[in-house]
């Protein structure tokens, strides 16, 4: 990094900072994170704990199963993490805003993120109010915790920063910037117990190998993916996104 541009900033709050950087560490993200295109801090929660048990959840008012992170002490984590510094603060949850490829471009473009992985049955509300944590789903599906959430938002983000990917990774990031999915993908062996590559894409015509690519991707996006077609059917052109 060249003396005062500035970097790319995870703080993830959770209660398993040693799940971090995990997979983040390895592959483009973990060469970016070494390299100092980004940086990753991890801070435990319960370090805010002030009783002398160190406890951090406690059991939901108006009854019901499970815990509920405590605002006072998950308050005094963010406020130790200094707030954000003017970062967006994400509190992982799968009631949140869908993140989708925008909302990576957006956060990416960005000075980074103050991310709060939530546990246990859920975040006292008043400090989702009051520290403004905006929720964020990465799908309709329930994890154990948001630090794999966490994860998959960081990952998003980073592989978007300048410098990180290379040409064929930028490639998929464009095609799905038109709401398709890709098309499929051949190497050699020239056949694969007996079934050939398709001949267009060994014809050396790219002209054909583009038209035939093009209209996989919209074959595949129609059949797996009706939702996402019937946006960009509705969408004016090069603007449809998700
Ligand atoms: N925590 C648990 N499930 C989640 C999800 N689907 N998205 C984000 N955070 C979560």
């Amino acid at each position: 990094m060249t003396a005062g541009s500035t970097i790319w900033r995870a703080t993830v709050l959770t209660l398993f900072p040693e799940m971090f950087p995990g997979p983040l560490g390895v592959s483009l993200a973990g060469k970016a994170l070494a390299s100092g295109v980004w940086a990753l801090e991890a801070r435990d929660i319960r370090a805010s704990a002030t009783d002398r048990h160190r406890s951090v959840d406690d059991t939901p008012a108006g009854g019901g199963p499970g815990m509920v992170l405590r605002a006072d002490v998950l308050a005094a984590a963010i406020d130790a993490a200094d707030g954000g510094h003017g970062r967006p603060r994400l509190l992982m949850s799968p009631r949140g805003r869908p993140l989708t490829q925008s909302f990576v471009r957006e956060l990416a473009a960005g000075p980074g993120a103050l991310i709060v992985c939530g546990r246990f049955e859920g975040v006292d509300q008043r400090v989702i109010d009051a520290r403004g944590l905006e929720e964020v789903s990465i799908g309709d599906y329930v994890l154990s915790g948001g630090e794999i959430a966490a994860m998959a938002l960081i990952d998003a983000c980073v592989r978007l920063l300048p410098g990180v990917m290379g040409k064929a990774e930028s490639g998929a990031e464009e095609s799905f910037s038109e709401a398709l999915l890709e098309y499929p993908q051949y190497t050699r062996p020239q056949a694969f117990e007996g079934v050939p590559i398709p001949e267009i894409l060994t014809s050396g015509d790219h002209a054909k190998v583009a038209g035939w690519r093009r209209s996989e991707a919209e074959a595949l996006t129609r059949a797996r993916r009706p939702d996402l077609w019937a946006k960009r059917q509705k969408a004016p052109k090069n603007t449809t996104d998700r």
